[in-house]
């Protein structure tokens, strides 16, 4: 298939996996890649630039296609060295950064010098038109569905989506809630050039998280997400489990005057237990409400090459024979 974001990033499928703090190491990414999609190294989880750079070199070593790295903008804990994970994407030869967090433009002009393309992460229009003001290549319009942070307005991508189609000029991918080829082909319909996936990649034979983070994807259902953060204007998406509950419980008995140090346990330094030891219960971890669209552990081969053919058959069959 042949869309806008499939040029710009030299792709065959218009399928991107997400960013993901603990998942989106080199094993993962190389997978997407090498599957035709774009997979996604997450910075922020090798935490140096050094580390970064050698993930970037791992992944190269796993795959000759185009592959990024995600950086995200945090807004509070203490600034990690965005110059020095800048240089080491520059120095990898990385053709692709996917920002996300807080507005990137103080990166933009490096990452543009050389010649990176930049696709944003935004959960609203006037976010996806800032980015493209200040130069972004593309964004990747991140609805209420989402696994992570889907901002404070809570537009879902049936209206968001179309939104964003009518008010950009450049292209976007349309993320959260993506899983399968009516997703992709609803997606294009919609407007966007092609799509971004978080949960449904994390349920995948070469996703290097410990088995039971795949088998609580698989068996949760759209209904078994929660919101937490909302008082701290810092809404994530997470799965239910025992201190999700927690925090919702000190966040309804503080309201307003709920400070992150209160949920801290809950929160801070979770992933690794988590999503390298299995540990489910020990902290909130993003996962979208898409989780209910998930009931297997494919290769990202398999899960690429299923949504293409399935949207082949929707475009040819289904929607031809409608028209
Ligand atoms: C476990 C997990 C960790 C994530 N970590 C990050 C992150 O560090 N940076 C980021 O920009 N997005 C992060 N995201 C968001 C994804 O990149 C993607 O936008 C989102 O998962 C899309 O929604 P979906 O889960 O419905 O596909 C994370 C998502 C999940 C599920």
């Amino acid at each position: 298939m042949k869309t806008k974001i499939t040029e710009m990033f030299g792709i065959e499928h218009p399928i991107i996996q997400g960013g993901m703090h603990f998942v989106g190491f080199a094993e993962l990414a190389a997978a997407v890649s090498n599957a035709g999609g774009l997979g996604i190294i997450t910075g922020l989880t090798q935490g140096t630039p050094d580390k970064l750079a050698n993930e970037i070199a791992r992944c190269k070593d796993m795959t000759d296609k185009p592959f990024g790295v995600n950086l995200t903008f945090l807004p509070s804990l203490a600034a990690p060295d965005y110059p020095g994970m800048v240089k080491a994407i520059v120095d990898g030869g990385v053709p692709v950064v996917e920002t996300a967090g807080r507005n990137p433009a103080e990166v933009l002009p490096h990452l543009k010098e050389a010649g990176i393309k930049v696709i944003h992460k935004c959960t609203s229009v006037r976010h996806s038109l800032k980015a493209q003001q200040i130069g972004c290549d593309a964004v990747s319009v991140d609805g209420f569905e989402c696994g992570g942070h889907p901002g404070e307005d809570d537009i879902p991508n049936f209206v968001l989506l179309p939104r964003a189609a009518d008010e950009l000029e450049i292209p976007f991918v349309a993320s959260g809630g993506m899983a399968d080829a009516r997703s992709l082909v609803a997606a294009l319909a919609m407007g966007a050039e092609g799509m971004n996936m978080g949960t449904r990649f994390i349920a995948t034979k070469e996703a290097p998280v410990h088995e039971n983070v795949k088998q609580a994807i698989v068996a949760a259902s759209e209904l078994d997400t929660r919101l937490v953060m909302r008082p701290l204007r810092n809404t994530e998406r997470v799965l239910s489990n025992d201190a999700v509950e927690r925090i919702l419980e000190k966040e309804k008995k503080l309201g307003a005057e709920l400070q992150f140090d209160d949920i801290k346990e809950e929160v801070a330094g979770v992933y690794p237990k988590i999503m390298l030891e299995g540990d489910m219960d020990i902290g909130a971890w993003s996962c979208g409400m898409v989780a209910g669209l998930v009931n297997d552990i494919p290769s990202c081969k398999e899960l690429i090459e299923r949504i293409m053919s399935e949207a082949d058959a929707i475009i040819n069959a289904r929607l031809t024979g409608m028209a």
